[in-house]
């Protein structure tokens, strides 16, 4: 079976995208997916850095000061050659525009770290935290043209009681995010392998 190509992007600490990479090395998606590129729109950000400690191909555009149309369509450029199936998000701070998610239809992919039904946009765990809710749920989506709009694949509770701090929930919800997002890709990929025209 082919595996699917996947270029990460992100746009601070990365712990998402080291647990995918570690998955895809020899964890639940080693059969299913190659990470081609790991890009940023932040070139100080942390994630990058890790990214080349774990032999990954590194890129990034810086996005200050420049027009979303006019960084989106060196995005696009920069991903092209990589010849990504997936892109898929891993704290990735910017909106796409229509035309990145109108290049890939149905195949750039978000971790939200809340309903995205209930909360959209930044902060997810200070919402949950100030909101003093008890539960939270972490919701992997399909992007679309919306912020945080997109069809929900999967989602997966957090049980915050006794949480006594925001930095608490925001441990207990990242241990969930890793494990849970490659869960999903995992049965995405497996769909598209076996979809019809595929390799
Ligand atoms: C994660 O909690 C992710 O769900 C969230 O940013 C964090 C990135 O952490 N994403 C969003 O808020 C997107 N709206 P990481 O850089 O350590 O993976």
């Amino acid at each position: 079976m082919n595996k699917q190509r996947i270029a990460i992007l992100l746009s601070g600490r990365g712990s998402n995208m080291v647990a995918l990479a570690h998955q895809a090395r020899d964890g639940l998606l080693a059969e299913r997916a190659e990470i081609v590129l790991v890009a940023s729109n932040k070139p100080e950000a942390a994630g990058l850095s890790k990214a080349r400690e774990l032999g990954l191909a590194t890129a990034s555009i810086p996005s200050k000061g420049k027009r979303r149309a006019e960084f989106d369509a060196e995005l696009l450029a920069l991903l092209e050659p990589f010849a990504p199936d997936w892109i898929v998000l891993a704290g990735y701070m910017r909106i796409l525009t229509p035309q990145v998610v109108r290049r890939y239809p149905g195949r750039i992919v978000n971790i939200h770290p809340a309903d995205t039904r209930e909360h959209q946009g930044l902060h997810g765990y200070d919402w949950a935290w100030e909101s003093k809710l008890q539960s939270t749920r972490i919701t992997v989506h399909l992007v679309d043209e919306g912020l945080d709009t997109g069809p929900i694949l999967a989602q997966r509770a957090v049980d915050l009681h006794g949480c006594t701090s925001l930095e608490q929930v925001e441990q207990r919800g990242l241990a969930v995010e890793h494990g849970f997002y490659a869960e999903v890709l995992d049965t995405l990929f497996e769909g598209a392998a076996q979809a019809p025209g595929s390799a």
